[in-house]
Order: structure tokens, then C-alpha cells, then sequence
């Protein structure tokens, strides 16, 4: 990547590496000791604490469906990660030959002579470990696979969603230049893995920040840590069940503001304030919705952040003014690096208040990223926090809608191996004092938080919103995070849907990715593709590296942007549902992105990449082929309609749908009422099963805290067609002129509501809001 970036920045590179090279001379681990056989216990609320030769192991239940084992000797590090510190609950404790058996209605745990077993309450096997060993301040244990199991979660991978078969890092890092398949580790590992079998799933979090892996090539797990304390929850299945638990534990993920479900637009290499008017103006023009515009490092003085570079960016604040009174907000990109330099403010202020990272030696350490020389915030330390959330203040008052968080891994710009910071530059870990080796995977998260804090306190009246490349378990509770700079090609879109899921899967709902990939040019199909992709994800962005051709929609020819079209409409009618399904995520910590086992089953045969669903009820089958029309489609257990159309597919099974150039297929389940934006107002459309089905719709103002509505929808089959019950909480007053009714399945004649009938127009039966009314179907 430096090469990328000229002589100036090769030169820093070089000399960084050869710095780091010097400070962390490379030493190999002590040989790997085991802890041997346990010697015997002691009580402790909620659990007991094992004593085993050189070493002891917690083992705590938070809950009947939570277990926390945790052994010591280790370092102790801030818990971070969880938000919430669970109340210990009641046990039966008992002796079994060579060792004791812990029992909660929902887990028993045998604590054995060679290790740990758990069972859920119906006596399924979820989890078998041999005790651990040690080598150093390192951890490491072995799970046993199942030969039938998969492994899912990891974070951010590209690689497929069952992990089995790979070895993987917890370590943040900006894989430099662009990435594709099988590029690992990348920038938001999340130490976490969900075990899929066909008895006894299993959610396993370990709650440690340390440089970390997981080896998964063989029958068993083979997970360690180079240092941290070695911390994992143990929590039972079904899988959504337990990954919900796991964000409510590690923080839900708030609910954003309505206009950050629209579609953003970013580019790298936008010089001047009137590039980008001129892009937003060609959106507008076309019709093209768009709700968002990204300022990437260009609009800085020399990469220098928190300025503006008024020559080329005069008066940011009318810009962003006039953007805003069209519909268009702004979000400005911020890396963490400030640079050096003798009289520029944010340096200066920072040294005098003492929030830099610093060497062990006491100096600040200085590495290089995009204004040459840098000092970095510690996140890590409440005073670093406070200081950068203060720095947000002028930019808040000048009407900035979010900020983008970039190189936050911390990457750094380096010729030759890690592109980081070297592991012995000390951070605060709220005064505790520790190293870069256990605060590294916390950076990025960390400065999410100060990000979110610092928005919370200057602009108390609107909600955050925050895109992050790197986290770690939590993150989900500050930010969005993007898949950075993947390559331009059709394994990279692969790479993306699975990096995707993953992230999904590890807690991360909110998440999407560069629609075209960073870092080269696609072609126009590759480019639609993944547009079509993109919209049906949560967070629906294009952006691009400054050396690549423009990708406004325009640009690829009348096809590809009647395609776009389609997409961006597709998108702009689903924002209830998807804004719905936002309400529910931050109360509930349901996942918005959801891999089809989750839900219903699959059909034999289909690899769990193929289509998604989002929410539990919109299935989207992304086309990942070039040159393909046409889609098979494994489709879950149950009823599925595609999008808008009146027959229904029963699965599981595989079915072949068109896919032509301008749209992917879509299904909707069957027993469901999505709420959809038509014709400027509210419709919902009804897609009944033999039960009939059910909906539901949150809705507010958009933005702040003010109040909000909830409304429940039910359609039950009667004689001669359905009754649609409704029923709504909350004080927001319904906003749009009634509500519009389609059914899908069989043709509506119209509808009675107490006692008036209207009608159906077209397709389509507009009701005045109701509690009760009865839809008639023809024949
Ligand atoms: C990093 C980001 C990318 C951004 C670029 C310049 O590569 O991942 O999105 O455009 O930096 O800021």
C-alpha cells in the first residue's frame, strides 16, 4: 500500500519498519506446560474455583444459561465487552469419580480428570475441552469437533462461513492494498464461534483481547491467546437464541437514525467542495435517493485531522447546510493519527494532556499513516476518550450527521511485515497500565466508543451514527462497520457476502461493504451485481480508491442504471420493514443479516452462502456468477412467495428463478406482513399462509428520542377471505394518509371497515386506519 502512496510515505514506511524491527525483537514462546489433573475445590458464589498443579480454573454460572470459566494465573484486563456484569445463579454441586459434576436446570458441567464436558438440560453434548496448557502469558486449550459440526462466526472472515478447515487470527489488521478470498486475519476479529450440530448448538465467547487463533483444520479446536486472561462464556443454543443473549450481553446495537438505512455515497479522491456537489447534484437530478454523502481524507489540510482545508473545501458548513435542506446529509471520515507537528493544535493539546500512546521508554510513540508522522490517542485511557470526544463538538455544531472511522486497526503505514504498532508501546486500560498486545484488538472499538460518547454529549438530540473498519466483541453497541478495501472482482464480491454473514453472525448487525469492491474497476455486471447485493444489506454504501475509474451509477451505461434503479427502489420501499427490524435488534439483539439455518432448515446440498435472509422473513438470493440469469435457490422449510407475485414455493427444496440483469430474486415467507413505502404512503402487504399471518411496524420521527409507535398486524383466514386485526402502542400518531392493502395468493375485491366498504384500486385497497377489517377475495 505505501509503494502505492509515493516516495515521501515509502520513505516513513521504511524507516518505520526498520524502527519496530529494533523494538520488538522477535522471541520464542516457552515450551507449552499442561495444568494437570484437578486437586480440588472451593465454593464461590454462582460456582467454584478448581485448584489444579501451578494453576486454578472459575467456573461461574452468570444465569442457568451462561457459563463463565476463566483460569488463573492471567493478566487482568478491563471487561470491555460486556456491558453487563450478570447476576450469579443457583447450582447443584456433586462428586463423580476423579472429579464433580456443577448442574443448573439449563447446563451440567463435569469437571473432569482431563478436562471439561457440558451438556445442556435435555443432556446434549455442546462442549468437550481438555484442560489447558501454558506457555508463558500464552493460553491455549483443544474443543473436540464433532465430524458433523460447523463452526460459524470469528468475525470478519473471507472465508467460507463454516470455519472447518481453516486457521484464523484474532488480530486486527489492514491487510494493506486490497484483499480477496482466503486474506487473513482482516480488520474486526470478534473471539467468538457458534457451533451448528445437528444436537446441541453452542455459543462459545472468549472474552480476551490478546493476538489470538483458532485452528480448526483437524477434529478438534485448537484456541489460544499470547496473553490476557484466559475468559470464555459457554452459552446453549438454538443459535439465534444464543447469539441475541451474547449481544445483550456485549452491548445492543441502538437504533440509528431512519435516514442511515438509505443509501450513502463515498469516494476517495473527491479534491474539492465543488466535486462533490457535482456528484450529489447527479444523484438528485436522476431521481436517485440519495440520503448521505462521505468526505473521505481529501477534505483535510494535509490529511490533518479534525481540520478542513478551506481552499478547497470553503465554507464546509454551507455545504453541508445546503446538502441537508435537500435530503443529503454528511459524514466526514477520521483516522486516529494526529499528526506530529510543532504548532498544530490537536497535537499540541494532546501532548500537553497527556493522551498519547507512548514508548516504554515515556516518549510518545510516532508512527506513520497519511500526514507522514503521527501520534496516536489512547483510547484505552478515559481521559483519551473525553479528549477526542471533545474534538467531534465543532464538527457536530456544524450540522456533520456521522463520522466514518478509518486505520483505527490502528494500521500504520510500514515497508515490510506488521503494519502496526510495535507490541510494547504501553496504553492505559483505565489506569490498570498494560501493553499494545492486549490493547490492539481493542483500539478500534474503543474509539468507537469515545466517538459515540462525544456525539451522545455535543449533540445530545440526535442519535449516533459511527461506521468503524476495526472492532472487536461490543463494538456492535457503537458502530456500524464497513468490510474495507476489498478487491474489484467476483471472488471479492464472494468474499464480501461471507465476510458479511460472519460479522452477522458475531454480533456485528450492522454492517455492509464498497459496493464494486475498493480497490480496481468492475465491470458493469460485476458492478450491478453488487449493487443489488449491497442494497438488501444493512448498510448500503458505494465507495472507491482514489486510482480507480468513477462509479457513480450513471456512468456504466442505461442498463446497468435502470438496474441500480431497481435496486435503490427495492430499498427505498422496504425502509419500514428494515427500520422495523432495527427497532427490534436494539430491544431484542435479533440479527438483521441471517444465514438460512437459522431460521427453517435447508434444503440438501446447499452450501450456507448461497442466499440470506433479512429479518426472518425476506429471503435474497444475490447473484455471485458473472454472466448467470438465472438462480438456484435453496429454500428453508415452509412457504415462500417470490416478491410481489401470488403463487407460492413449498420448501425445503431447490428452485431455479430468473435473475436477469436488473434484479435478483427475492421471496418473502409465507405467514408474513411486510410494511412497505408505496405511492408516498404506508401499504402493507399481506402474504398469508393457511394460518393466515403476521406483522408488525415501529415507527418515530427518525431521529432523537422522542415518541415512537408500534403497531401489530394479524390476518386470520375466515369465510370468504381474512380479517386483518391491528393494534398499536405508543404516542406517535400514525403519519400517513390510512394504510394501503395487497394480498398476495388470492385476488382482493375489497375491503369492509366498520361497516363502509372500499373498494380495491388496481392491486391495491386503501383503508382508513382501523381495528378490525375484513378483506373479501374474488372466487
Ligand atoms: C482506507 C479505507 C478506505 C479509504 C482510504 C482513504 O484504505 O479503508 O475506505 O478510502 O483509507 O482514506
Amino acid at each position: 500500500m505505501a509503494a502505492l502512496l509515493g516516495p515521501g510515505i515509502l520513505l516513513l514506511a521504511i524507516q518505520y519498519a526498520r524502527r519496530r524491527d529494533r523494538w520488538e525483537p522477535k522471541a520464542p514462546l516457552p515450551p507449552w506446560q499442561g495444568v494437570g489433573k484437578p486437586l480440588g475445590l472451593t465454593a464461590i458464589p454462582g460456582g467454584v474455583r478448581v485448584r489444579f498443579q501451578g494453576a486454578e480454573l472459575e467456573a461461574v454460572f452468570l444465569g442457568e444459561d451462561h457459563l463463565r470459566l476463566t483460569w488463573f494465573p492471567n493478566e487482568a484486563v478491563p471487561s470491555y465487552a460486556l456491558t453487563e456484569a450478570g447476576e450469579t445463579s443457583s447450582f447443584e454441586l456433586e462428586d463423580q469419580e476423579g472429579g464433580y459434576l456443577l448442574k443448573t436446570p439449563r447446563l451440567a458441567l463435569a469437571v473432569g480428570e482431563e478436562g471439561l464436558t457440558l451438556w445442556d438440560g435435555a443432556g446434549r453434548l455442546l462442549w468437550q475441552e481438555t484442560y489447558p496448557e501454558r506457555s508463558g502469558r500464552a493460553w491455549r486449550h483443544r474443543v473436540r469437533l464433532l465430524p458433523e459440526e460447523r463452526v460459524l462466526g470469528l468475525g470478519e472472515r473471507a472465508y467460507p462461513l463454516d470455519r472447518r478447515g481453516g486457521v484464523f487470527r484474532f488480530w486486527n489488521q489492514d491487510p494493506g492494498g486490497s484483499y480477496g478470498s482466503g486474506e487473513d486475519p482482516l480488520y474486526l476479529s470478534v473471539p467468538l464461534w457458534l457451533s451448528l450440530k445437528p444436537a446441541g448448538e453452542c455459543l462459545a465467547f472468549y472474552e480476551n483481547s490478546a493476538d489470538g487463533f483458532a485452528d480448526l483444520r483437524g477434529g478438534e479446536a485448537l484456541v489460544g491467546f499470547l496473553g490476557g486472561t484466559f475468559r470464555y462464556h459457554l452459552i446453549p443454543g438454538p443459535l439465534e437464541e444464543a447469539l441475541a443473549r451474547y449481544v445483550r450481553l456485549t452491548g445492543l446495537p441502538p437504533l440509528p437514525p431512519r435516514w442511515a438505512l438509505g443509501f450513502h455515497y463515498a469516494r476517495w479522491g473527491l479534491r474539492t467542495r465543488k466535486e462533490v456537489e457535482e456528484v450529489v447534484e447527479g444523484f438528485l437530478r436522476r431521481g436517485l435517493p440519495l440520503k448521505a454523502v462521505h468526505l473521505d481524507i481529501d477534505y483535510m489540510r494535509g490529511y490533518r485531522v479534525f481540520t478542513v482545508d478551506e481552499g478547497r473545501f470553503p465554507d464546509l458548513a454551507g455545504m453541508v447546510r445546503a446538502f441537508g435542506e435537500r435530503g443529503v446529509r454528511t459524514v466526514l471520515i477520521l483516522d486516529p493519527g494526529v499528526k506530529a507537528e510543532k504548532g498544530f493544535t490537536p497535537y499540541e493539546e494532546g501532548l500537553r494532556e497527556g493522551v498519547f500512546c507512548r514508548l516504554p521508554s515515556g516518549e510518545v510513540f510516532l508512527g506513520p499513516v497519511w500526514p507522514g508522522l503521527s501520534a496516536f490517542p489512547d483510547f484505552t485511557d478515559p481521559r483519551g476518550r473525553a479528549w477526542w470526544g471533545e474534538r467531534l463538538k465543532g464538527f457536530l455544531d456544524m450540522g456533520i450527521s456521522g463520522f466514518w472511522l478509518d486505520m483505527n486497526e490502528p494500521a500504520l503505514f510500514a515497508a515490510w511485515g506488521e503494519p502496526i504498532f510495535p507490541r510494547s508501546v504501553r496504553h492505559s486500560l483505565e489506569g490498570q497500565g498494560g501493553d499494545h498486545a492486549l490493547a490492539h484488538n481493542l483500539y478500534g472499538f474503543l474509539m468507537a466508543r469515545a466517538s459515540f460518547e462525544g456525539f451522545r454529549k455535543h449533540a445530545p438530540h440526535r442519535r449516533p451514527f459511527l461506521l468503524t473498519r476495526a472492532g472487536f466483541a461490543g463494538v456492535q453497541g457503537y458502530a456500524w462497520a464497513w468490510t474495507g478495501d476489498v478487491e474489484s472482482t467476483w471472488e471479492g464480491l464472494k468474499a464480501t457476502l461471507r465476510a458479511l454473514l460472519g460479522l452477522s453472525l458475531s454480533g456485528v448487525y450492522w454492517v455492509g461493504s464498497d459496493i464494486g469492491g475498493f480497490s480496481g474497476n468492475p465491470s458493469p455486471e460485476l458492478y450491478l451485481r453488487w449493487f443489488q447485493l449491497a442494497a438488501f444489506t444493512p448498510f448500503f454504501r458505494l465507495h472507491s480508491a482514489r486510482w480507480t475509474r468513477r462509479r457513480e451509477p450513471w456512468r456504466f451505461g442505461e442498463e446497468v442504471l435502470d438496474g441500480v434503479r431497481w435496486a435503490m427502489a427495492q430499498r427505498e420501499r422496504l425502509l419500514p420493514y428494515l427500520y422495523t427490524l432495527a427497532h427490534r435488534a436494539s430491544q431484542k439483539g435479533l440479527p438483521l443479516l441471517r444465514p438460512l439455518f437459522l431460521q427453517g432448515g435447508q434444503p440438501d446440498g446447499a452450501g450456507l452462502e448461497e442466499a440470506f435472509l433479512l429479518g426472518s422473513d425476506l429471503l435474497v438470493a444475490p447473484v455471485l456468477e458473472e454472466g448467470a440469469r438465472a438462480k438456484r435457490v435453496p429454500l428453508p422449510g415452509g412457504g415462500w412467495y417470490p416478491f410481489g407475485e401470488d403463487r407460492i414455493l413449498q420448501g425445503p427444496k431447490w428452485v431455479e428463478l430468473p435473475a436477469p440483469l436488473k434484479r435478483i430474486p427475492l421471496l418473502v415467507r409465507a405467514g408474513s406482513i411486510l410494511p412497505l413505502l408505496e405511492e408516498g404512503g404506508l401499504s402493507l402487504h399481506l402474504y398469508p399462509e393457511e394460518g393466515g399471518a403476521e406483522g408488525g411496524l415501529y415507527w418515530d420521527e427518525g431521529d432523537g428520542e422522542g415518541p415512537y409507535r408500534l403497531d401489530r398486524f394479524r390476518l386470520f383466514p375466515v369465510e370468504g377471505g381474512y380479517r386483518l386485526l391491528w393494534e398499536g402502542e405508543g404516542e406517535y400518531p400514525w403519519p400517513w394518509e390510512g394504510v394501503g392493502l395487497r394480498l398476495f395468493g388470492r385476488r382482493l375485491w375489497g375491503a369492509w371497515v366498520e361497516g363502509k366498504v372500499f373498494p380495491c384500486q388496481g392491486e391495491r385497497v386503501l383503508l382508513p386506519p382501523f381495528r378490525e377489517a375484513l378483506l373479501e377475495v374474488e372466487g
